[in-house]
């Protein structure tokens, strides 16, 4: 039977183009979201593929919610794509405790209440594939991002030293870091202040979420199971590590 790929925050932008592309690689798809039911059921409706509504920042409501997800497609999650993520952008002399907290919890706490939650069947079953979507931002820091900075790099490290204790267990663990790309999170930045970041963009333009989607898709495949702790940056050359 084809796998079964959850993808967190799958209705829109990076995480519909994932999962969209899983699907059209012949795995078994599931999504979750958060709030926007409008573009839940848009979503569902175009590519049939089924969404569940919880907060991936509730530790106890990704237990249940990946035990609903296993329950209602009668298989377990082999493959965790943790993508949902925020921005709460502003100078850090004028950030408030919540704008820091939201970031954190949303964007790195997230990533362990969702491991936490399918590492141990993948384990038990010996093969697991789990991406986790970092950011050019936490690579190379940004001007008003030190709470999505701080997540996005706090992610790496994650995905590493998961990557350390998964590897004889036949589960990588990685790192896509996407730069800017067209996405409604990118077009909720001042269109001058944009203008300015896609300037040192050498390729010359913003990214498009399938080029991230691409890279997914290529780490989860069984022949990719000697990549391990690696972080692949998709940014158009404006920052190389
Ligand atoms: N570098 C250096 N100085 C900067 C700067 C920069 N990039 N941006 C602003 N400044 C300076 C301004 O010139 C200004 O200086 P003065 O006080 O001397 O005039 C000062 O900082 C304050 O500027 P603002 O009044 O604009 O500050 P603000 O707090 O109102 O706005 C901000 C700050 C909203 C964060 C704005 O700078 C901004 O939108 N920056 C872009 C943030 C960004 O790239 N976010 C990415 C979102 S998409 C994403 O995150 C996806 C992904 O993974 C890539």
């Amino acid at each position: 039977m084809a796998r079964l790929a959850l993808v967190t925050g799958g209705t829109r932008g990076i995480g519909a183009a994932i999962a969209e592309r899983l699907q059209r690689d012949g795995l078994r798809v599931a999504v979750t979201y958060r709030g926007n039911d409008a573009a839940a059921r848009a979503f569902s409706e175009r590519t049939a593929i089924p969404v569940f509504r919880w907060d991936v920042a509730d530790f106890d409501a990704c237990a249940r919610g990946v035990a609903e997800v296993a329950a209602a497609l009668a298989q377990p999650v082999d493959v965790l794509i943790n993508n949902a993520g925020i921005t709460r952008d502003g100078a850090l002399h004028k950030m408030s405790p919540e704008q820091w907290r939201a970031v954190i919890d949303d964007d790195l706490n997230a990533c362990f209440n969702m491991s936490r939650a399918v590492i141990g069947g993948m384990r038990d079953r010996g093969w697991g594939r789990i991406v986790n979507i970092a950011s050019i931002n936490g690579q190379k820091g940004q001007f008003g991002q030190t709470n999505y900075a701080a997540a996005k790099a706090g992610v790496i490290g994650f995905t590493k030293a998961l990557a350390l204790e998964s590897a004889h267990k036949g589960i990588t663990v990685n790192v896509v870091a996407p730069g800017y790309t067209a996405t409604e999170m990118v077009a909720a930045v001042d269109p001058k202040v944009l203008d300015g970041i896609v300037g040192q963009i050498p390729v010359g333009r913003l990214g498009r979420p399938e080029e991230i989607a691409h890279a997914v898709a290529f780490l989860v495949d069984d022949l990719s199971g000697f990549i391990t702790g690696s972080t692949v940056s998709i940014n158009g050359g404006q920052y190389m590590v």
